[in-house]
């Protein structure tokens, strides 16, 4: 397994391997790997020839007090992990090296280009952490440049990055194949995500509430309830009993649009949520 930290390094190589017929699969993380990380490298490993896995703390998804500075970067572990997977490349960049030299201007009004998400970088994620999809849109556009993957694997727990990031590929041609895979879950049910690690015990047992909102939704709509404000409000008869989270956001949207739905009659649905629990923001989703 290589290590690479350089752009142009990285290119190189995946330049070389697309030569000689080689099929080239990325996996992009910001790190602090988990089961959630792995099936995505594993689906990588099955599918592709080589396989990258890119580790960047991405600071423009960050907002101002959000985590950039204290987000979890166990890099030996993680190495180990990918080793044992059988990643052949690790593409760690530097902040440096991504977005420019020694004056990094990072403010979305100075000379850096940026990619915009768009509508769906507006709503829900997009209100509630404003930039947030546009530096996503634009990290993600910068690792496919550089990485050349033929498929990029995506995980449907950031369903909206899922979407945004589809969206990106078809409107701007890439021509590269997103390859979505579905929620890995602790065993009682909470979304696998790297800020679990911040909860406390407390914490952790009150968030698993999210997962429980979203089930009473699916399991209303299997028995057959069409009504989108019966499944919002199973959801919060769910979430209500739980002091120690507070939602941001619960609710029943169009699969691909992730428009607010009035029925379910109008094509896939999906129910998103997003609450914080204590100081930590976590995020889950369901299909309908
Ligand atoms: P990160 O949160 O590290 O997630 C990397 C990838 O793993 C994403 O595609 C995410 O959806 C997927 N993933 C995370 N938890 C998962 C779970 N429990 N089950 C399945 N997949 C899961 O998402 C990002 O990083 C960044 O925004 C990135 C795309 C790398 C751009 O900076």
């Amino acid at each position: 397994m290589k290590l690479l930290e350089n752009p142009e390094a990285m290119r190189n190589l995946s330049e070389n391997w697309r030569s000689e017929g080689l099929v080239v699969g990325l996996v992009p993380t910001m790190g602090a790997l988990h089961e959630g990380h792995l099936s995505l490298i594993r689906r990588a490993r099955a599918a592709c020839d080589r396989v990258v896995v890119s580790i960047f703390v991405n600071p423009t998804q960050f907002g101002r007090g959000e985590d950039f500075e204290t987000y979890s970067r166990p890099f030996e572990r993680d190495s180990a992990l990918l080793r044992e997977e059988g990643c052949d490349v690790i593409f760690a960049p530097t902040v440096e090296t991504m977005y420019g030299g020694s004056s990094l201007d990072l403010s979305p009004s100075g000379e850096r280009v940026y990619v915009e998400a768009g509508g769906l970088g507006e709503i829900w994620e997009g209100e509630a952490r404003p930039g947030h999809m546009r530096g996503v849109a634009t990290v993600v556009t910068m690792l496919l440049n550089i990485a050349r993957p033929h498929r990029a694997y995506f995980g449907e727990k950031d369903y909206q990055q899922l979407k945004v990031i589809e969206r990106l590929v078809r409107n701007l041609f890439f021509g590269i194949e997103i390859v979505p895979c579905p929620t890995v879950r602790e065993p009682d049910g909470l979304a696998m995500s790297s800020r679990n690690v911040n909860l406390s015990p407390e914490e952790r047992r009150a968030a698993t509430v999210l997962q429980r909102a979203l089930s009473a939704a699916a399991n209303l709509k299997q028995q057959g309830e069409s009504s989108v404000a019966d499944l919002v409000a199973a959801m919060r008869e769910v979430y209500d009993t739980e002091p120690l989270v507070s939602v941001q956001y619960a609710a029943v949207v169009n699969a691909d649009t992730l428009a607010p739905l009035n029925s379910l009659e109008g094509g896939p649905a999906r129910a998103i949520i997003a609450a914080r629990v204590g100081e930590t923001r976590l995020i889950d989703n369901i299909k309908l």
